[in-house]
């Protein structure tokens, strides 16, 4: 089983001639099977960890180590990263202009799996998940993010982490400006996923309600750039309740 570790983890980045310090010491491991969401107010560096797990270059480390398998995730090129197991959805996805989202699939499946995948059995599984996640099939012929709605980026990305099967899963804010429904969808698929068993899943989210549908087994509470608090699942109710207030307090929160 793979798993994911960040020990010591300080992260910076550079705003208005300053070097502004984010994550203060962030520890996790998350291993395969496992579903963990990470809850904190705004602007306490959630999608920070996203962006740097992600190997952004805007988002220097300056201490600590984050491991997959062993291996140095921290070393790797933003391909080695996805080939090594991790998939990353990020809070604002970018726009490809003109790829489509069939051609994009094809393209990462093939880079992740070392091998293009056969095209009648692809074809057939890729209706399959768009199915499932009620899109529409001209929806594949479509660029990258361009145009999207809020809930067509959202079934996007979790449309190719059914397709891709990962090691480790980080969604950021997956939940984010979704309906009811396209909330139920997006969850189930991400149900799906990890009802393989074989998938670690990190959901990072400010709104306690898509644990509503998806029920994590950790949670664990950011704030001012690090881990304040894990739980179970009833850590999550608590935050429900009581808000961050209580982690908030003296913290430098932005
Ligand atoms: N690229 C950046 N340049 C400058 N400041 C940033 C950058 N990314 C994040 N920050 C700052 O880091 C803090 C944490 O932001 P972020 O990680 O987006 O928080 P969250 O996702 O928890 O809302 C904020 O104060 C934000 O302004
Ligand atoms: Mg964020």
């Amino acid at each position: 089983m793979a798993t994911l570790e960040i020990r010591d983890l300080h992260v910076s980045v550079e705003a208005d001639n300053a070097t502004k310090e984010i994550l203060k010491g962030v520890d996790l491991t998350v291993k395969q099977g496992e579903t963990h969401a990470i809850m904190g107010p705004n602007g306490s560096g959630k999608s920070t960890l996203a962006y740097s797990l992600a190997g952004h270059p805007k988002y220097t480390i300056t201490r600590g180590s984050v491991t997959l398998d062993g291996e140095d995730v921290l070393e790797m090129t933003v391909d080695e990263r996805a080939r090594a197991g991790l998939f990353l959805a990020m809070q604002y996805p970018v726009e490809i202009p003109g790829v489509s989202v069939s051609n994009f699939l094809r393209t990462s499946a093939t880079a992740v799996r070392g091998e293009a995948p056969k095209l009648r059995t692809w074809v057939k599984e890729v209706k399959e998940t768009m199915s499932q996640l009620q899109m529409d099939p001209a929806f594949a012929e479509r660029n990258v993010n361009e145009g999207f709605s809020g809930g067509e980026k959202k079934r996007h990305e979790i449309l190719q982490l059914e397709l891709l099967k990962p090691k480790v899963a980080i969604l950021d804010e997956t939940d984010s400006g979704l309906d009811v429904d396209a909330l139920r969808i997006v969850s189930e698929g991400v149900n799906r996923v990890r009802e393989s068993g074989e998938v670690g899943t990190l959901l990072i989210t400010h709104y306690t309600r898509i644990l509503r549908y998806i029920k994590p087994d950790f949670v664990h509470v950011f704030a001012n750039g690090r881990i304040a608090e894990s739980g179970g699942a009833e850590l999550a109710d608590k935050l429900e309740n009581e808000g961050y207030e209580a982690y908030v307090k003296g913290g430098a929160s932005a």
